[in-house]
Formats: structure tokens, C-alpha cells, sequence
């Protein structure tokens, strides 16, 4: 039945990366040394609000590595063997990486727990409860059953949601982090296929003002991690001055030398790497061995290089997105900034465009 409520949902529309700059405001900082990036995600703090996300092209223990060095974090994926999983867990404890500095994925369901105790018992400190419909009662069983065998300094991740009442209540069941974003990567195909998503700023300010109104003090509001759709710096800083507390990154850190997967040349010698989607149907086949339900694409991007070169320029970029709005720290940049939204000319004008001449 239509609800006067979906009736009244016909006339929101939302906004997406593209739709809204930040304006520059006064600033006496006088160097990107005063500025801090220093995150929190439940009792442990990080100096670089960058996740890498949990997909077989993205984080194993070189990307992990590379995240915990520029002080970040990796999620280690979840498409192998719990043993695969473990021995990358116990590489990176022998690689002398603290346990906040290390995290896995699981799902919510067959070996979820095992692979959380475990991983656990190997050093890991952050599991990431990984499901595309995080809003689920499968993920509040989860949570409730992690929340009660883990031990309690264990850091729970959970989502994906685009709603705040979804993030309210993956608050409310035990994680201290939340992924917000449906449908909005890279190389996701859900809206596509389903209909279904809400551009990922949208979301993120959406949930930034539901944890500014919680008044329920069964509920200690988590981390707001925004993933899914970020392309460039500036969507970063976006997403950060919009109330996400880390940036979850796929493609922007894929095609590197430490996302998994080989190097390859096509015949003018340029290099590439795969980068795919986890419901794409090539994933699919590989970590399960049939495909349904394709909600993902897999493709190839030209190969990048270190990821620690991307991961410096990124932190210098989140800096100076800070100073422009004139904040030493994430909290600053929260209260100062000022959204304007643009106009499809003002969007044009945002991209790079020189004129080429004929
Ligand atoms: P970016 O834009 O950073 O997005 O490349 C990465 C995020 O996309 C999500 N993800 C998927 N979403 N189908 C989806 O709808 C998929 O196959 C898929 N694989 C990953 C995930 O949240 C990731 O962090």
C-alpha cells in the first residue's frame, strides 16, 4: 500500500559528489604541517581517514602494509580460505603492525564466527562484518553473536547502509563503524540491476544528522565510513567535511603494485591490472564457482605504480582541502565548512578543461 510517507519520498532528491563544492574560506594556516587528519574508529585512533575496502583487487598484506604505513587501515577480503586469511593475519602481526593496524572481512553467515576467532586469535583487532544489504536481520545475529564471543577491545565494522536508521541501528546492535553507501562504486551495478541505492554524500550527511540527534542512550553512534563512488581527493575532503570520520577506497587504490593480482601488457606496452566488482560474474565464479545475482562489473585499469606515492599525495591533497576551508582537524572542518551546490556549467567548469586546439 502507498504509505503518505513514500508518497512524500517522491519529492526528495538527493545530491552526489558532483553536485556540491565546498567554499573556501578564511584560513591562517600557514602550513599543511598544522594540519591534523586524525581519525577515531571506536577506541582506536588512526592519522589518515583512508580504508582500503575488503576486494580480491584491492587489500591483501601488501595493500594492508602500505595502508597501516601511512596510517590508515587495509581489510583484508574475505574470498579466501580462513586459513589464506589467518596466515595473512599472522604475516602482518610478524611484520610487527599493532592490532588496531589489522582487519579482516567476514560475512554473517556459514563460517563468519570461526573466521572472526580466528582471525582474532592471530592478531587481528578490527573484523568487518562485509554484506552488500548490511540493513539486515542477518547482520544484527551477527553483530549480537560477535559483540557476545569476541573478546571486547575487538573492533566491529559493519554495513553496507544508505539510510540512518540503518545506521542507528548497526549502531544499536554493536558496530563501531559503519560502511554507508549503496550501489555508488565504481564498479558496482546494483541500481542498475535492482533499482535500489542513495548517492553515497547524501547518505553520509544523512547519517552525520542522525548521530547528532541520537538521544537514545542505548546507542553510542559509530564511525561514519563513506565507500563507494569516491573518484578523486576532492571527493574525499566531501565526504569527510559531510561528517564521514574515514573514506573507504576501491578504485583509487586498485592498479597498484600492492593490490593482488599480476601486471599485465596489451600490445603498445601499456600495463594494466584487474579491477572487479565482488558480485561481478568473474568474482563470482572464482571465490564461489557459479554466478547469480550480478551486481558488479569486472574490468581493467592502467597500472599505477606504488600505492604509497598515491597514499602521500592523497594525505597532502586532504590537507590542503582542510586549510581551504580554513580547519586544522577533521572537527574543524565539520563546523566550518560551507556547501554550495552547482549548476551542470559550474560542473563543467570544476573538471579540468583546458581547451584543445584543432
Ligand atoms: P569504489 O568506487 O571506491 O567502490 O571503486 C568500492 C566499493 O564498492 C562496493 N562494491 C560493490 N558494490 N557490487 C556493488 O554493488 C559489487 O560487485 C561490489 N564490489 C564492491 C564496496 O562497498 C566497495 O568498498
Amino acid at each position: 500500500m502507498l504509505t503518505e510517507k513514500a508518497v512524500s519520498n517522491i519529492f526528495k532528491y538527493t545530491l552526489s559528489f558532483d553536485d556540491l563544492l565546498l567554499v573556501p574560506k578564511y584560513s591562517d594556516i600557514e602550513s599543511r604541517k598544522e594540519v591534523d587528519l586524525t581519525t577515531a574508529l571506536g577506541a582506536k585512533s588512526y592519522s589518515l581517514p583512508i580504508v582500503s575496502s575488503p576486494m580480491d583487487t584491492v587489500t591483501e598484506d601488501s595493500m594492508a602494509l602500505a595502508m597501516a604505513n601511512a596510517g590508515g587501515l587495509g581489510v583484508i577480503h574475505r574470498y579466501n580460505t580462513i586459513r589464506e586469511q589467518a596466515e595473512i593475519v599472522k604475516r602482518m602481526h610478524s611484520a610487527g603492525r599493532e592490532e588496531r593496524e589489522i582487519s579482516v572481512a567476514i560475512g554473517v553467515s556459514g563460517d563468519f564466527l570461526e573466521r572472526a576467532l580466528v582471525a582474532t586469535s592471530e592478531g587481528a583487532g578490527v573484523i568487518c562484518v562485509d554484506i552488500a544489504h548490511g540493513h539486515h536481520s542477518l547482520m544484527e545475529r551477527a553483530l549480537k553473536t560477535l559483540k557476545d564471543k569476541l573478546p571486547p577491545e575487538v573492533t566491529l565494522i559493519a554495513g553496507n547502509i544508505a539510510m540512518p536508521d540503518g545506521y542507528i541501528e548497526l549502531s544499536r546492535w554493536g558496530a563501531d563503524g559503519v560502511r554507508v553507501g549503496i550501489g555508488g562504486g565504481s564498479i558496482c551495478s546494483t541500481r542498475l540491476q535492482t533499482g535500489h541505492g542513495v548517492p553515497t554524500l547524501q547518505s553520509v550527511m544523512a547519517c552525520h544528522i542522525a548521530r547528532g540527534l541520537n538521544r537514545d542512550v542505548n546507542v553510542t553512534p559509530a564511525a561514519i565510513i563513506a565507500d563507494g563512488g569516491i573518484r578523486t581527493n576532492g571527493d574525499i575532503v566531501k565526504s569527510l567535511a559531510a561528517g564521514a570520520d574515514f573514506a573507504m577506497l576501491g578504485s583509487l587504490l586498485a592498479g597498484t603494485s600492492e593490490s593482488p593480482g599480476t601486471v599485465f601488457h596489451d600490445a603498445g606496452e601499456k600495463k594494466y591490472k584487474v579491477y572487479r566488482g565482488m558480485a561481478s560474474p568473474e568474482a563470482q565464479e572464482d571465490w564461489r564457482g557459479f554466478a547469480s545475482s550480478l551486481e558488479g562489473v569486472s574490468t581493467t585499469i592502467p597500472y599505477k605504480g606504488s600505492v604509497e606515492l598515491i597514499l602521500r599525495d592523497m594525505t597532502s591533497s586532504l590537507k590542503s582541502g582542510l586549510s581551504y576551508s580554513g580547519a586544522r582537524n577533521l572537527s574543524e572542518l565539520r563546523s566550518k565548512c560551507e556547501f554550495v551546490i552547482q549548476t551542470s556549467a559550474g560542473q563543467s567548469e570544476s573538471g579540468t578543461h583546458i581547451m584543445r586546439s584543432k
